[in-house]
């Protein structure tokens, strides 16, 4: 079936004083714990109390402008332990499009119960809903609240979607006062990501330093920002551009960075005499790095890795393998793991929340700036074209913003 027949349903911050850094590390120390913008819309709703929704979908796996349409179907009023959700926003990060194209762990749940004859998935990972109805048994959970996913697979490009209210995690109160759906909705996967790298492989004393690579992604930018609260000193690369590159280094230094430079400039030869300089001649050990990237340049940092550092993978944004000097491993003991958000939080789902309540908590503060975004408005009557084109855009690489989709009158 071609997609027409099927869609026929068709920031820049100012760097935080000391005492902001000082008094945030003591409360992170602590394992990590509403006058919120009225979202008035209009509801679709029918005679018989049914929601109106619309999913982007895919029947097969592919290059997302090739498998994603629109699709409408409606909802039922709940009943019993179901929660019926309007979405606010939803980010489209590059795991979706890897799990859209089949390359990623994590399949999509192809089914039929939204309508179709033939299975289809939603695609979205992440984001953040409004509760607009709730069954009878549902307890802790009221009209009008957000609920975040618990795990990944949830399929969140979406207007409406109903669920069980074991499935979410509630930002209620306090918790979301004074915060945009963006910030909500972006906070479960990159910021979490960052704050277990930086926790769980060494533990790194203040004044201490980590490298990483893509500093200017979503986990870089978080990791940045959580790592200064912790007293951490960060040594950020960038891929070097055309244009903006300065722009580029002040934003992150606005952030806390200590240090921003482009691969070419961490490649060159005497760039060993700039991180003698940085860390005092090495008495400011950099015992992590953390790899989004892949490729040459992940040999290099490791280089500069003292003696029994840790460097964790996170990302492979180059589609390019790690290779290493054997002697690094030998000689200087150094560890190579690897890190996922998804398995970590399945194990982990009190952490999660309380890391998700400490960032938000961070952020309503002013002291954790959420990424630069380029949003996209999801209206009822939005085009199929407009969507899928965003959610194609995202591998590309220098990147303004990350894709967000920001629902409005659905
Ligand atoms: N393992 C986990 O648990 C976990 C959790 C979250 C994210 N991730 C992964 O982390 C990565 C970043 O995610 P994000 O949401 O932070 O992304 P993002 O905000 O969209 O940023 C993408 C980053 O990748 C860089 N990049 C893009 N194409 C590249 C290329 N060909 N070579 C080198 N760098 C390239 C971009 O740099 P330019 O500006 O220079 O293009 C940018 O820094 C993704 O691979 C994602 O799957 C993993």
């Amino acid at each position: 079936m071609g997609n027409a027949q099927r869609s026929r349903n068709t920031n820049t911050a100012m760097a935080p004083s000391r005492a902001v850094y000082t008094t945030a590390r003591a409360a992170l120390r602590c394992s990590l714990p509403s006058s919120s913008p009225c979202l008035h819309h209009r509801r679709l709703i029918s005679a018989y109390g049914y929601e109106q929704a619309k999913v982007l979908a895919l029947s097969s796996l592919g290059e997302p402008k090739d498998v994603l349409h629109l699709h409408s179907h409606s909802i039922a009023p709940p009943h019993s332990d179901l929660l019926t959700l309007r979405f606010l926003a939803s980010p489209i990060n590059p795991a979706d499009i890897n799990q859209i194209q089949g390359v990623y762990p994590t399949r999509l749940a192809f089914g039929t119960s939204l309508g179709t004859t033939e299975p289809i998935a939603v695609g979205g990972n992440e984001g953040v809903a409004e509760v607009i109805a709730k069954g009878g048994g549902v307890q802790g959970l009221e009209k009008g609240d957000w609920v975040i996913m618990k795990n990944q697979g949830f399929g969140t490009w979406r207007t409406h979607a109903q669920t069980k209210a074991e499935e979410v995690v509630v930002v209620k109160g306090e918790d979301r006062e004074g915060l945009r759906p963006e910030q909500v909705g972006t906070v479960s996967v990159n910021p979490m990501t960052a704050w277990r790298m930086l926790r769980d492989f060494v533990s790194l004393k203040e004044g201490e330093w980590f490298v990483q690579n893509a500093a200017n992604s979503g986990v870089g930018r978080a990791a940045i920002q959580l790592g200064k609260l912790l007293g951490y000193k960060s040594l950020n690369i960038v891929r070097k551009r055309d244009g903006g590159m300065e722009e580029l280094k002040a934003d992150l230094t606005s952030l806390g960075a200590d240090a921003v430079v482009t691969d070419e400039e961490f490649e060159a030869k005497d760039f060993r005499d700039r991180v003698k300089e940085l860390t005092d001649g090495g008495r400011e050990p950099i015992r992590l790095g953390l790899n989004c990237v892949g490729g040459p340049l992940v040999g290099s940092m490791a280089k500069h890795l003292a003696a029994g550092a840790h460097m964790v993978t996170y990302g492979a944004m180059s589609k390019k393998p790690v290779k290493l000097p054997t002697g690094l491993l030998i000689f200087k003991d150094i560890h190579f793991d690897g890190f996922w958000v998804s398995k970590w939080s399945e194990a982990n789902p009190r952490e999660k929340e309380t890391c998700i309540k400490e960032v938000l908590k961070l952020t309503r503060e002013g002291k954790f700036k959420d990424v630069p975004m380029s949003p996209v408005t999801w209206n009822h009557d939005t085009k199929q074209d407009e969507l899928v084109s965003a959610v194609q855009g995202t591998l590309e690489g220098f990147r303004s913003g990350k894709g967000i989709f920001v629902f409005g009158n659905t």
